[in-house]
């Protein structure tokens, strides 16, 4: 099946083959960007999903639109054990993504050259299929996630991402207005990209669309221009139009994959005090009125950037913010695997020593608007969570032990007040998945 028109695939591809993208160096690792890595790592997406930490052993991983290589290889770094299938139009692209794989020491990886619509010609099923940057250059986003979900097996996630109308409404008008100026008719190469910019440097800074697209600071990078200004194919959508799409290939919304940078209330003077939509609360219209209200008052997201699956049935999820008793007390807690790492242990214990708070942001920063310290002593009690997953329990104890006394009353502290604190410390921590918190049976 090729159901995308002949001739926009062609002209996708042939802007790929010219200008893989991204153009990042073979040699780059990804091993250090915990951020990356995190969003890559199919954990964080079923845990999202399921309240359960995934075993990434084994797991086959499509990377659809590959492009050169640089998530495919992010995606296998972050998934140990996992089997990374990489598929794009343009042959350059998987050649080089080939190329990077190997270079990297991943024996476990293929590469295509095929079309998202003919991904069930491969014969493959996927446990996660990422779809990065791809979506929106596709004629029916209906047809793609359709594509999707014939070689989805019935727990595996989808993260794929559409560009957002609202936010890049100014880059759409730039657009057509290369369009309209013929830049691009064919594969824009060095005379279009020539020309764009020497149109938009001739444009008087003040002007609309110059001082709202036009940046000094990227304007000299090709993939930048071409990726903006000349971008074949390019479209953005809106979260109504998302959802639609999900309905039309019938898929379950499972969350955005920022989830923290879209809560509405954070766009309020007093998150604790909201204005009344519909007659009800804020907290109580559905999710996709909520997103519908932020991309209304705020065009900061580029990407309308989201997981799903097929539909799992009513499971009934319950947030650990409303675990009861009995819960905490079979309740084990692990590090969210890209914080198993021995730099990020090492920099809690310098804070412990020098009393500092933690950044523990600082390493998977884009889940959170707001930085996120913690208090290093409290933080003291995390550190066994470095040698493997723990019972609640067993922090709570740890805690008791690092603060045995009131520091008022010097009186001693009472096993609910320590386990108060460490719950409030979990919760948090939780909300970013920084740490995973899991039901014993
Ligand atoms: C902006 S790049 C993104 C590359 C990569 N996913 C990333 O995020 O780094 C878009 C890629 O999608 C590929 N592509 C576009 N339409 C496609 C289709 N219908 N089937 C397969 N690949 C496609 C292009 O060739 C290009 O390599």
């Amino acid at each position: 099946m090729n159901a995308q028109p002949s001739e926009s695939l062609e002209k996708i591809r042939q802007q790929f083959d010219t200008g893989p993208y991204p153009r990042v160096p073979l040699q780059t690792s990804p091993k250090g960007d915990l951020n990356l890595l995190y969003f890559h790592n199919l954990v964080t997406a079923y845990y999202r999903r399921n309240q359960k930490v995934a075993d990434t052993q084994g797991k086959w991983i499509l990377d659809a639109g590959c492009g050169s290589g640089h998530k495919a290889l992010a995606l296998a770094e972050a998934n140990p054990g996992a089997k990374i299938i990489g598929i794009d139009i343009s042959d350059v692209s998987v050649d080089l993504a080939r190329q990077r794989l190997a270079y990297h020491g991943f024996e476990n990886a293929e590469f295509y050259a095929i079309s998202i619509d003919d991904i069930a010609d491969l014969g493959f099923q996927f446990d996660y299929i990422n779809c990065d940057e791809v979506l929106y250059l596709i004629p029916d986003i209906h047809r793609g996630l359709q594509s999707f979900k014939s070689v989805l097996k019935s727990d595996g996630i989808i993260r794929t991402n559409l560009h957002s109308s609202s936010q890049r409404y100014t880059f759409y008008r730039a657009q057509e207005l290369f369009k309209f100026m013929g830049l691009m008719e064919d594969n824009p190469g060095e005379t279009e990209l020539e020309i764009c910019r020497d149109f938009m440097q001739a444009v008087n800074d003040s002007i609309f669309l110059k001082a709202r697209t036009w940046d000094v600071k990227h304007s000299g990078r090709d993939e930048w221009v071409l990726a903006n200004y000349l971008l074949q194919g390019d479209k953005g959508y809106s979260i109504p139009e998302m959802f639609a799409a999900l309905k039309a290939a019938d898929l379950e919304f499972v969350s955005m994959v920022n989830w923290r940078c879209w809560e509405l209330r954070d766009l309020f003077q007093d998150p604790d005090n909201l204005p009344p939509v519909f007659g009800i609360s804020l907290g109580e219209i559905s999710l996709e009125q909520q997103l519908r209200i932020f991309e209304l008052l705020e065009r900061r997201h580029r990407l309308l950037d989201f997981w799903c699956g097929h539909h799992q049935g009513d499971r009934p999820r319950v947030a650990v913010a409303d675990w009861t008793e009995a819960d905490w007390r079979r309740a084990t807690v692990q590090l969210h695997p890209q914080l198993q790492n021995s730099q990020v242990k090492a920099d809690l214990i310098d804070c412990i020593a020098s009393r500092a708070a933690w950044e523990i942001s600082k390493y998977i920063k884009d889940v959170t608007p707001h930085p996120v310290y913690i208090d290093s002593r409290v933080g003291a009690c995390l550190l066994p969570l470095w040698d493997g997953p723990q019972p609640v329990m067993a922090i709570v104890r740890r805690w008791g032990e690092i603060a045995p006394l009131d520091p008022v009353s010097l009186e001693e502290m009472d096993e609910a007040r320590a386990e108060q604190v460490v719950r409030e410390l979990l919760v948090k921590l939780e909300s970013y998945l920084y740490l995973l918190l899991e039901l014993s049976a």
